[in-house]
């Protein structure tokens, strides 16, 4: 191997003579600075076949230096040297040494069978704080195991947020304590679109979400939960039907779309309801941010429901869609009484006439980039995620009946071109962009092994897209890295989309 592999590319890259010979086992991880971090051999050790081992004595031949050097510049940022006999990374804290070890882990990964990889000094630091991933686990149910792969896949590639879509109309997955029917009703479905139907689901328990959150945490990945109010709500409605503006009966949809029935604007329980997930919430994910949705609300019911008319009423509202920023308004600050910023899809800027949003909420643009314009615009903090630029990755990489997916194309070529700033951004709203996102719903995406195909590699790009400094992506540049990186992604037994890129 004669060049450097990684992705997200690195902000700057020097190959210098010589070559570091690493297919023998006695490469050691020296880090004195970093003694909690078992991650950094460990991690290594597990997925390579080559021995990484922890050692106390700096001297050893064939080693990894983890230094710590204040000189580094940001967090997140980290300098790696290799030379014929060392490694070096050097990072100010945790995270820019973890990220330092993520680039070794995919060097190393991606020599498999090649004993050499060049003397080379990078010099890397992220361009956005925000660079996430969703999983919906709502329509379709995964498993802790597959999560954690999924954490561990993203943190390789220097992602850093796990936005975790735990809610929706089709199951509901949080525990919340004094609403136990969420789970014992809502994360259960009835198959009804076969004959032999049958109930599926499930929730994660209190241990398995402390579980993830610490694994997440090991890596440097933010786990931000996200419970989608007040529409997407018929997991709610079936465990609860006295909160909807009809009474009911509901029930755990198994169909997919947007659907009529949301939380009665009108009904002052709903806030105790919401008292309640938000107390579990913060019990369990110790993240800054929390996920509020409000993506798709329907205002049929509101419209005709006395006590949502009556609600109106005394707020002198003149529409249905001004109820939902009065939720959201409520939202925000019950989310910031618990110390928490709330996140909420970009319908959140609609309808906001008489309730103007809180100064703190972030909005997610989704639907395109207008919302992260106009939010930006408006003086909010906005994460980019945009379907119409790559980010739905349950989208079909290839327009062909025989890929999986659904809805519309999303191809290789498109989620790396993903651009998080939008040239119409002012540098003022520029200043506002925390970064971006792919998302994988998984109202089609049945099994974990298909999100692994959906998800890859459009991750990785979307992951340079967020990382590299603009001026250093190109499309051919990834495409010339991306063979190693997929024996990388084999290694780890990760199914692929081996198609073309766009
Ligand atoms: C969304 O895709 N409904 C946020
Ligand atoms: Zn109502």
């Amino acid at each position: 191997m004669n060049c450097i592999h990684i992705i997200p590319q690195p902000a700057s890259v020097s190959v210098n003579e010589g070559f570091y010979t690493c297919g023998d086992s006695s490469t050691r991880v020296w880090q004195p600075e970093f003694e909690g971090d078992s991650l950094f051999s460990a991690e290594i050790r597990t997925v390579n076949t080559q021995a990484f081992l922890s050692v106390k004595e700096p001297e050893t031949t064939q080693k990894i230096h983890c230094l710590q050097d204040p000189a580094i510049e940001g967090t997140e940022a980290y300098d790696l040297d290799i030379e014929t006999n060392a490694i070096t990374i050097r990072a100010s804290s945790r995270e820019g040494m973890y990220h330092g070890m993520q680039s070794v882990r995919q060097i190393f990964l991606a020599a498999a069978g090649s004993t050499e990889v060049p003397c080379v000094h990078i010099s890397d630091r992220p361009r956005f704080a925000w660079r996430g991933c969703m999983l919906d686990t709502s329509r379709h149910f995964y498993s802790v195991a597959f999560i954690k792969k999924l954490i561990d896949l993203a943190s390789l590639h220097h992602l850093n947020v796990f936005h975790w879509h735990l809610t929706d109309d089709q199951g509901w997955r949080l525990p919340v304590d004094r609403y136990p029917g969420l789970t014992e009703i809502g994360a259960l479905r009835d198959e009804r679109r076969s004959s032999w139907g049958k109930t599926i689901g499930g929730f994660y328990s209190n241990e398995d979400i402390r579980e993830i959150v610490a694994f997440a945490g090991e890596r440097h990945v933010q786990v931000v939960p996200e419970v989608d109010l007040p529409g997407h709500a018929s997991a709610i409605l079936a465990a609860y039907p006295e909160l909807g503006c009809t009474g009911g009966p509901y029930h755990v949809e198994d169909r997919f779309g947007i659907f009529e029935d949301v939380l009665c604007a009108g009904n002052n329980d709903i806030f105790t309801l919401f008292d309640a997930i938000f107390d579990s919430l913060v019990e369990l994910f110790p993240s800054q941010y929390v996920h509020i949705g409000g993506d798709e609300v329907k205002f049929s019911r509101w419209e005709a429901c006395p006590k949502c008319r009556a609600r109106m009423q005394e707020l002198s509202l003149d529409a249905p869609q001004q109820l939902q920023s009065w939720i959201t308004g409520h939202l925000v600050v019950m989310l910031r009484e618990r110390g928490r910023t709330a996140i909420g899809w970009d319908e959140v800027l609609e309808g906001t006439e008489k309730f103007p949003l809180p100064q703190d909420l972030i909005v997610m643009s989704w639907r395109g980039r207008e919302g992260g314009l106009e939010a930006s615009a408006k003086g909010h903090r906005v994460i980019m995620t945009p379907m119409t630029d790559g980010c739905y990755l349950n989208f079909k990489p290839l327009d062909n009946d025989e890929e999986p997916g659904h809805l519309e194309v999303c191809t290789i070529k498109q989620s790396y071109n993903m651009e998080p700033v939008p040239a119409e951004m002012s540098p003022e709203q520029e200043a506002l962009v925390l970064g971006g996102q792919c998302n994988l719903w998984s109202e089609v995406i049945y099994a974990s092994r298909i999100a692994e195909y959906m998800l890859f590699p459009r991750l990785c790009a979307i992951a340079e897209a967020l990382w590299t400094p603009k001026d250093q992506r190109g499309i051919a540049s990834f495409a010339a890295r991306l063979p190693a990186h997929r024996v990388l992604l084999d290694r780890l037994d990760v199914c692929q989309y081996r198609g073309p890129l766009e």
